[in-house]
């Protein structure tokens, strides 16, 4: 069962076709974005920070973001494979990740890219209207992301690990697509 990371710009279809590949994989689809959604209807605490950063489309700080993956990959149904959508997104997070695998004896299989151009994923996000899709969070999400996690592609492509698909068609067609590319690499 494959162990990948999910990367792409926000709006790039990450969690579409990840609900898709889990039950194709029969492994979890673990997203970030979704566990801090489930805080915050929670209402703990936490959610009611996490809130705030997601509002304004800021990244939440690092080691909390570390200490969330670290428990949920430490779960029994995370051993024989999973799908990582929305983690890493900084070098410190990748740093973080490589660190906790490496000491968990296991490795990553590939890091697959959904491309899909800046304008399209604005109109995207514009139509879903989650609380974060305002125009103001959606440009800050995205200048994070060409900052921040835009670089962690370099990385792995230096790791021999990436690969990139065309993130733009129907659903099903990226989904075959995604479908042709990870059994032709791992
Ligand atoms: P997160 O939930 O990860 O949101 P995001 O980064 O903004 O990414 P999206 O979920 O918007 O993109 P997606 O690629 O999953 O697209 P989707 O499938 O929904 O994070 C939210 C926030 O949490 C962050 O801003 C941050 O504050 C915090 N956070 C999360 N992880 C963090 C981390 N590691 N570190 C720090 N902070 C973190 O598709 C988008 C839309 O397009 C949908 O409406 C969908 O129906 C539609 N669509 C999908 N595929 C297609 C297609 N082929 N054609 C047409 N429409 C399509
Ligand atoms: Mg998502």
């Amino acid at each position: 069962m494959p162990r990948l990371l999910i990367l792409g710009r926000q709006g790039s279809g990450k969690g579409t076709q990840c609900v898709r590949l889990s039950e194709h994989y029969g492994v979890p689809h673990i997203s970030t974005g979704d566990i801090l959604r489930e805080a915050v209807s929670a209402g703990t605490d936490f959610g009611l920070k996490a809130a705030k950063i997601m509002e304004a489309g800021d990244l939440v700080p690092d080691d909390v973001m570390l200490g969330i993956i670290r428990d949920r990959l430490a779960e029994p149904d995370a051993r024989a494979g999973f799908l990582l959508d929305g983690f890493p997104r900084t070098s410190a997070q990748a740093d973080g990740l490589a660190e906790l695998l490496g000491s968990l004896g296991r490795a990553l299989d590939l890091a697959v890219n959904i491309d899909v151009d800046t304008e399209v994923v604005v109109e995207r996000m514009l139509a879903r209207g989650r609380a974060d899709d305002t125009e103001e969070a959606i440009r800050q999400r995205l200048n994070l992301y060409e900052e921040q996690t835009a670089p962690l592609l370099e990385r792995y492509r230096d790791e021999g690990i990436l690969v990139t698909v065309d993130g733009v068609g129907t659903e099903e067609e990226v989904f075959a697509r995604l479908l042709a590319t990870v059994d032709a690499h791992t």
